[in-house]
């Protein structure tokens, strides 16, 4: 490639970051088959095709039609089926009926990203791109990264929920976990500053700088096992509703839930799937696939709670680096829970952890203008922080002061449990 006289070096720079984005997503879906691409088995879960083809669509849309000169969308009808929850962008296909449509096909929808590839290449070497533009095309490169994430948690569900319990990779390596102790690290009371306060990329919801004033509190130093999840579910801790808030006890009752999704008794010995196929559970692991709910009971039957989400961006701030050094991220490509050796203190990947606290708007948070204004703020209602990143997110993705969202009751996600208590 070479550097054409209007490109600046930091545009050189965006290209290389964004054709790394664009292969990683190619590159998780390479194990996948043409039928894998299709499938919705629940409304959360979106098709992997439809990832592949809203990713190159947030692109197509946000940055070369409104700025490429001449440029010619791929398909006049992709804008439709492609946008995901935009109003400001107009009508869209229905969410519960992505999986209903057989076409585009994966091989035209492979041609889309590499039209768009094409052009973005193009776009980038050519014109001089100003500060505003490449603002948008760092929050595309985060938006695929988000949706790598959601890509590997729906190809579990498509994979998990056969009968024949494919293996999507087979895992390398031990699990190992050296921090089995229950260790909790201790916070002074005091007036705390919470949210994105570095020059890097940060979410429009980390912004809106703030203050809290925090009781001191402890802090367990790593996430909660499977032998300890275990332990609860074997002492029944699913019939017993006095550890339950009311909302969760109903769905347990409802949707008959006895176990962490994924997890199953056969012979007397609890297994569960993994993107390896169905294994052994190992109690040493970080227990994944709970809810909020479940997290919260846990913590209760326990006699302990969930962190909030400042006690564990403060936590997170003094025990770990800004930038997330090593962790289990996607990065590594373990494609499951892998406690770091040796190291107690661990904050960052494996399994996001859900906090006690809703996502709501921070004081001061500031709605961007126009389509994108609806990329974060809409949903601040009825969902749930969670924060620390998981074994499906980049590492370049994530911060202390990251906040991820899902409903309370969801945990077809990568989320795990950490304690917290008052002393
Ligand atoms: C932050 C993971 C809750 O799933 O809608 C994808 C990520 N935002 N496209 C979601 C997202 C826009 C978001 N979560
Ligand atoms: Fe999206």
């Amino acid at each position: 490639m070479s550097i054409s006289t209007k490109q600046t070096l930091s545009q050189t720079s965006f290209l290389e970051n964004y054709l790394k984005v664009r292969a990683l997503t190619n590159e998780l879906c390479e194990p996948l088959q043409p039928e894998d691409f299709v499938v919705q088995p629940v409304v959360d879960v979106s098709p992997p095709k439809w990832h592949l083809a809203h990713t190159t669509w947030f692109f197509e849309n946000f940055i070369l039609k409104p700025n490429m000169a001449d440029y010619r969308v791929f398909d006049k009808d992709y804008h439709f089926l492609f946008n995901s929850y935009y109003e400001t962008e107009g009508d869209r296909w229905i969410r519960s009926e992505r999986g209903a449509l057989s076409r585009p096909w994966v091989k035209e929808i492979m041609s889309y990203r590499a039209y768009v590839d094409e052009h973005m290449k193009q776009y980038l070497s050519d014109e001089e791109i100003s500060k505003e533009i490449l603002d948008v095309l760092t929050i595309g490169l985060h938006h695929e990264q988000q949706h790598q994430e959601l890509l590997v948690y729906d190809v579990k569900h498509i994979l998990g929920i056969n009968p024949l319990f494919p293996a999507y990779k087979s895992f390398r390596g031990e699990i190992n976990n050296t921090n089995l102790e229950e260790k909790f690290l201790e916070v002074e009371e005091g007036v705390y500053t919470i949210g994105y306060q570095g020059n890097d990329f940060s979410f429009d919801n980390e912004k809106g700088v703030h203050k809290v004033f925090l009781h001191r509190y402890r802090i367990q130093d790593r996430l909660i096992t499977n032998g300890e999840f275990m332990e609860f579910v074997e002492a029944g801790g699913y019939k017993d509703f006095s550890h339950w808030l009311m909302e969760g006890f109903e769905w347990v009752k409802k949707e008959n839930i006895r176990a962490p999704f994924y997890w199953l008794k056969h012979e007397g010995v609890w297994k569960h799937y993994t993107l390896a196929g169905l294994e052994e559970i190992n109690p040493e692991a970080p227990v994944s696939h709970v809810s909020f709910y479940e997290a919260d009971a846990f913590a209760k039957w326990k006699g302990k709670r969930l962190p909030t989400e400042f006690e564990w961006e403060v936590a997170c701030k003094m025990h770990e680096p800004e930038v997330p050094e090593a962790a289990n991220f996607v990065d590594e490509r373990n494609f499951r829970p892998m406690p770091r050796q040796g190291i107690n203190t661990q904050f960052y990947g494996d399994v996001w952890e859900w906090t006690n606290s809703a996502y709501l708007a921070y004081p001061f948070y500031e709605k961007p203008e126009g389509a994108l204004g609806e990329y974060n703020g809409k949903f601040m209602i009825n969902t749930m922080v969670l924060k620390g990143g998981s074994y499906a997110t980049s590492r370049n993705h994530i911060r202390p002061t990251y906040r991820n969202f899902f409903h309370p009751h969801l945990r077809w996600q990568f989320t795990g449990i950490r304690l917290a208590e008052n002393f």
